[in-house]
C-alpha cells in the first residue's frame, strides 16, 4: 500500500464557467491511497494517514496531484514525422507519412519506436492515449506489448488502408478483417488494452473495405471505432468524389455502420450543421487537435459552434502526432484555448484541466480513468507550475487554483510534470 500525498484535483463533470466551483474537489494537503494499483480512498491526507498507518508515504507537496492525462488521438508511427516542413494534408500524407509508416513492417523497428512513444507519453503526464498503429499487424504487436508491459491502458488498432496508397502499405479489404480478427483475438481482455476498429479514412478504404470494418464493428459493437473526418478542403473533395452517393463526408460513415458512441473522428473542421447532427444524434466524438490543424493548416475547429448549438457534440481533445507538433496536452490546451479565442470564447482553465481528465475519459467510455474515485486504477500526474524561471517569475503574481492551472497550460510542458503514476507505479521517475 502507497500514500501519496499532494495538493489533490479531481473533477466530478464539466465546470460550467470560470466561476463553476462545484465541478471539481481540491484538498490543499490531500492523499490517495492506492493497493494494487488501484485507488482504495482520496481525501485529506489526515483522514487518510489515520486508517492506514502501515502505509508507504511520497510527499509531493507543495505540487499538484491529479488524474493523469488523456490524449485522444495520436499516432505512434509518426514520431519521425513529426517537423516535416512544407505540405498540407494530402501532401504531408504522401510524401512524408505514408513512406515512414511503410519502415513497420519491421518489427524491430516497431518495438522500438512503440517504446519510445509510451515513454514520451509518460514524460508528459500522459497515461492513457487513442493510437493508430500502420497497416501491419506487427506494429499493433509492438504497441501493445509495450503498453502490457508498462501496465498502461492504450486504446490501438491495425490501420486499415486498400487503396491511395504506395504498395506495401496497403491491404486487401478481407486482409484487413482478417488481420484485425486475428488481433482481437490475440489481444482482446489483456491488461488494459482496448482494440480499436481503425479505418484510416474514406480516402484510403474501398467500399469493399468499409463494409468489412462495419462487419468488424457489428460483431464487436463494444469496440471502439476511430478514423479522421472532415480535416481538410481537398480531403473532403476528394472523399465525396470516391463516395458518389453518399451525400457529404459524414454520410460515408454513416452508410458503413461507424457512427456511434464509441466512434471517435479525428478533426472535424468543417462539418456542415447535418453532419453535425448525424454525430451528435449517433452519440460520435469529434477530436479536436489544435497543434495538428495549426500545423498544417487545416482549419479552426468551431468549439463554439459544436457545443452551444442545441444539439450538442461531444468533444475530445487530442495531440495527433505526428500531424501535431507536441506531445503535451497541456501545449494542447493552450493552442486549444487560442483556436476557440480566435471565436471570441476564452475555455476557462479548470474546463481546460477537466478536458484532459475527466472529459476526454469520458469522451473513451474509459470508467476506471480520469477520477479518483475509490476502484479506479491509479493513473496520477504530479504537477509543478514552478517548473521553470519563467513560470516561477509568473506564480509570484497568481493567488487562485484556476491561475496556477492557466500557468500550468500556457506556459508547461514536460518540465513541470514531476511524476506519472502509471497503476500505482512512479513510471517518470526511471526514464
Ligand atoms: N488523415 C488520414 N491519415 C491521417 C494522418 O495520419 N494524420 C492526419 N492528421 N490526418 C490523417
Ligand atoms: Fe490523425
Amino acid at each position: 500500500r502507497t500514500l501519496i500525498r499532494g495538493r489533490l484535483l479531481t473533477f466530478h463533470r464539466e465546470p460550467q464557467g470560470p466561476d463553476d466551483h462545484t465541478a471539481h474537489a481540491y484538498e490543499e494537503d490531500g492523499a490517495v491511497l492506492v493497493e494494487n494499483g488501484v485507488i482504495a480512498a482520496a481525501g485529506p491526507h489526515t483522514s487518510l494517514a489515520a486508517a492506514a498507518k502501515d502505509a508507504h508515504t511520497v510527499d509531493h507537496r507543495p505540487h499538484l496531484l491529479m488524474p493523469g492525462f488523456v490524449d485522444a488521438h495520436a499516432h505512434f508511427p509518426q514520431m519521425q514525422v513529426i517537423a516535416s516542413f512544407g505540405t498540407e494534408l494530402l501532401d504531408w500524407l504522401n510524401t512524408y507519412t505514408f513512406p515512414e509508416e511503410m519502415r513497420f513492417a519491421d518489427p524491430a523497428h516497431a518495438a522500438r519506436i512503440a517504446g519510445a512513444f509510451l515513454d514520451e507519453m509518460v514524460r508528459h503526464g500522459t497515461t492513457t492515449a487513442a493510437v493508430y498503429c500502420t497497416v501491419h499487424p506487427q506494429s499493433v504487436d509492438a504497441f501493445f506489448a509495450e503498453a502490457e508491459r508498462r501496465k498502461m491502458c492504450m486504446i490501438a488498432g491495425k490501420v486499415m488502408m486498400d487503396r491511395n496508397a504506395p504498395r506495401g502499405l496497403t491491404d486487401t479489404a478481407q486482409q484487413s478483417y482478417d488481420d484485425a480478427k486475428a488481433l482481437i483475438a490475440r489481444w482482446r481482455g489483456r491488461g488494459r488494452l482496448h482494440y480499436a476498429i481503425t479505418p484510416r479514412f474514406a480516402i484510403t478504404s474501398t467500399p469493399q473495405q468499409m463494409e468489412m470494418a462495419q462487419a468488424l464493428a457489428s460483431e464487436h459493437p463494444d469496440l471502439h471505432v476511430q478514423t479522421h473526418l472532415s480535416e481538410n478542403r481537398a480531403e473532403i473533395a476528394l472523399a465525396k468524389e470516391l463516395f458518389p452517393d453518399c451525400a457529404d463526408y459524414t454520410a460515408i460513415y454513416e452508410r458503413y455502420g461507424l457512427t456511434g458512441p464509441k466512434s471517435l473522428f479525428g478533426h472535424c473542421i468543417h462539418l456542415s450543421d447535418r453532419e453535425a447532427d448525424a454525430l451528435s444524434d449517433s452519440g460520435s466524438v469529434a477530436v479536436f487537435c489544435p497543434t495538428s490543424n495549426l500545423f498544417l493548416g487545416s482549419g479552426l475547429f468551431d468549439y463554439q459552434r459544436y457545443r452551444r448549438r442545441n444539439k450538442p457534440l461531444r468533444i475530445a481533445t487530442a495531440t495527433d502526432i505526428g500531424g501535431g507538433t507536441n506531445y503535451s496536452m497541456l501545449r494542447t490546451m493552450d493552442e486549444g484555448y487560442k483556436v476557440i479565442a480566435l471565436n471570441g470564447e476564452k475555455l476557462n482553465p479548470l474546463a481546460a484541466f477537466w478536458q484532459i481528465t475527466r472529459g476526454n475519459a469520458e469522451a473513451l467510455s474509459l470508467e476506471r480513468i480520469g477520477t479518483l474515485e475509490p476502484g479506479s486504477d491509479a493513473d496520477l500526474v504530479v504537477l509543478d507550475a514552478r517548473a521553470t524561471p519563467a513560470m516561477r517569475l509568473r506564480m509570484e503574481r497568481a493567488n487562485t487554483l484556476a491561475e496556477e492551472l492557466f500557468v500550468l497550460q500556457t506556459l508547461g510542458d514536460d518540465r513541470a510534470v514531476v511524476e506519472t503514476y502509471v497503476a500505482g507505479q512512479p513510471m517518470k521517475r526511471g526514464l
